[in-house]
């Protein structure tokens, strides 16, 4: 679901950008935001978060893209940044990964400060990001996809059959680890559906055994049955111990149904936070478009 850019925004939604939701019910913007998430003794959540970035401002020339935004990523879960076309979502998870680099504000990996200059940083700390069948090529298969551009070493015939089949074991651990072991490893990527090819694309950023995998919209053009199998496999992920941040605009199924938490943005800032089991896709909705400022939704 799209959203127009035309949006009507109240006069004092940058007063209450900071403002958080939580559960439905509207909490100061005073209040540190460790009472109002999760607390560590949540099953599955690690203590210190694998990432937190803190009061992030981007500027690209005189456009304030991100205005003082925070988000944590834990070990284990899911979360969901969802926000109106042109909030900063993207601008978010590229300074997360490295693609852009902040104006200002604090990046902090496993509790110590770092600096990211590059996509390499990021990966380095076992950040990766999904880069969408974009980044596929469609007349290869699998195998070759998952090993692009890094091949396991080995010249000469035997040396590129042995590779072959280096590859294609460890092609079927990692796919097989993923749940995905009935996808062909032989077939074109250009012949599978599109839910398979962001399968393929997410056990991509796999292979390099990450902490954290960066999501942009992988369901932007799948169908629900598609939607929901990259709803399970990201699921997978998180219990396996991985952080998860998707980027989504489908609230309604996706984002309520395979998310642990969903972070709402608005102008460039945190509009609210929701715990995803307790909140309706029509909160959120409201939430994105700042239709409910002062309104306690929790009764
Ligand atoms: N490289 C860039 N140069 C200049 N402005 C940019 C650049 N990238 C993003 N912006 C601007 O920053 C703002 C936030 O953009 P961003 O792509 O982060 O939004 P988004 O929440 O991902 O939106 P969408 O849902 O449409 O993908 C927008 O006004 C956008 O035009
Ligand atoms: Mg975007």
């Amino acid at each position: 679901m799209k959203f127009a850019k035309a949006l009507k925004i109240p006069k004092f939604a940058s007063q209450i950008s900071n403002t958080l939701l939580r559960g439905g019910v509207m909490v100061a913007p005073s209040l540190p935001r460790e009472e109002i998430e999760m607390t560590d003794a949540t099953p599955g959540r690690s203590a210190t978060p694998l990432i937190s970035m803190r009061n992030i401002h981007k500027r690209f020339g005189s456009l304030h893209a991100l205005r003082g935004a925070s988000l944590d990523v834990h070990a284990g879960e899911v979360v969901a940044l969802v926000g109106d076309n042109g909030a900063g979502k993207s601008t978010m998870v590229k300074v997360m990964a490295g693609v852009h680099m902040a104006t200002s504000g604090e990046y902090e990996f496993e509790g110590k400060p770092v600096t990211i200059n590059s996509p390499t940083d990021a990966q380095k700390l076992g950040i990766q990001t999904v880069y969408q069948d974009l980044a596929l090529c469609a007349n290869l298969d699998a195998v070759q996809n998952l090993f692009l551009g890094r091949e396991l070493t080995g010249s000469g015939l035997f040396g590129r059959r042995l590779r072959r089949a280096e590859s294609e074991v460890k092609a079927r651990e990692v796919l097989g680890r993923m749940r995905l072991g009935n996808l062909s490893l032989t077939r074109p990527v250009g012949a599978m559906s599109g839910g398979q090819r962001q399968n393929i694309a997410i056990a991509r950023s796999i292979l390099w055994t990450p902490k954290v995998v960066i999501l942009d919209e992988p369901t932007a053009a799948l169908s629900h049955s598609a939607a929901e199998q990259v709803g399970t496999l990201i699921r997978t992920l998180a219990d396996q111990g991985l952080g998860i941040v998707v980027v989504s605009h489908d609230i309604h199924n996706f984002v309520v149904n395979a998310t642990d938490r969903i972070e709402v943005m608005r102008l460039g800032a945190n509009a609210a936070s929701f715990k995803s089991s307790e909140v309706t896709g029509e909160q959120v909705v409201n939430a994105m478009v700042g239709g409910n400022e002062g309104v306690n939704l929790a009764g």
